[in-house]
């Protein structure tokens, strides 16, 4: 074995699996097939790794120690009987949103060693955050394994309850997209405040990823990196009063968890 990988299959190559599979790269592939009809192949893949459109055309003899699923949600009934066929020997390591290791068990035939993992698009710079759980079966050298493919792509956090995945997707996985219109609301403020657009794209782009490079820096709470920002009588907490005030976004944070919460629970149905 040439990398510190074993043999991998990678199954749908998009923005994910792609993430994972540069991350794998950089701790060292031995051998990786991916299948994935339009694959996005990240720098540096090519030439390490064989790329095929559909599962038939795996190598004869390719015997992976793990198997990452990372197709869309819906693609999952479709796809699982093709690789049915390495349920006794891989680890199934599934990222898709709402299948769960029962109903994936179920497509791939019953006895397959599955985790269920729920990763966040700051993977593509090796920035991610994922949840996992191990289902039955699962050796504690295929936890460990998975543990090495997830980690490619940034922090890991094993759960012991699968039901907390559901959650889990809401905050962790749809949690980029709520920074990311906090960067997109206080940018059309600033507008609307009189600042010239591209300053304004400028100082919420700035402002929203500075912040979080000091929550990651900081051991402080969260918490009280605000209140260090919010002086008695003063313009922010003038703001936070409007942002804090109830009905409006401590609430509506509530909320749109707890939908998206219910939503990643009726996709297992
Ligand atoms: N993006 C996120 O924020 C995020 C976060 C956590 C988990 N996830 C999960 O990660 C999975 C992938 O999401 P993504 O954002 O990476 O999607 P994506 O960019 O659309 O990637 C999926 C890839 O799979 C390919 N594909 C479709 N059918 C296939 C098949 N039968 N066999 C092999 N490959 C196939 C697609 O090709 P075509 O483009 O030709 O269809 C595409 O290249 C989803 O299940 C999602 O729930 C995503």
């Amino acid at each position: 074995m040439s990398g510190n990988l074993p043999p991998l299959l990678l199954v749908g190559c998009g923005k994910m699996g792609g993430a994972m599979l540069a991350g794998w790269l950089e701790l060292g592939l031995s051998d990786c097939v991916v299948v994935d009809p339009h694959a996005h192949l990240p720098e540096g893949a090519a030439g390490k790794v064989t790329c095929i459109a559909s599962p038939e055309h795996i190598p004869a003899g390719f015997a992976p120690a793990a198997v990452l699923l990372a197709t869309k949600p819906q693609e999952a009934p479709n796809t699982l009987p093709h690789y049915a066929r390495f349920a006794g020997s891989a680890v199934f390591v599934s990222i898709m949103a709402g299948k769960t290791v029962a109903g994936l068990r179920q497509g791939l035939g019953g006895e397959a060693a599955v985790v269920r993992a729920m990763p966040n698009t700051p993977a593509a710079i090796r920035q991610g955050f994922t949840a996992a759980f191990a289902g039955p079966g699962v050796s504690d050298a295929q936890r460990k394994l998975a543990d090495t493919m997830l980690a490619a792509i940034g922090e890991v956090a094993w759960v012991e309850d699968e039901a907390l995945i559901d959650p889990v997707t809401a905050v962790s996985g749809g949690g980029p997209a709520y920074v990311f219109l906090l960067a997109e609301v206080l940018e059309r403020a600033a507008i609307s405040q009189g600042i010239p657009a591209d300053l304004a794209r400028r100082m919420a782009r700035a402002t929203v990823s500075g912040s979080g490079n000091l929550l990651a820096a900081s051991s402080q709470d969260a918490a009280d990196l605000r209140k260090a920002v919010t002086s008695p009588k003063g313009t922010t907490e003038r703001a936070l009063a409007v942002l804090m005030a109830e009905p409006a976004w401590p609430k509506l944070m509530e909320e749109a968890i707890a939908a998206a919460t219910a939503r990643s629970r009726e996709l297992a149905s």
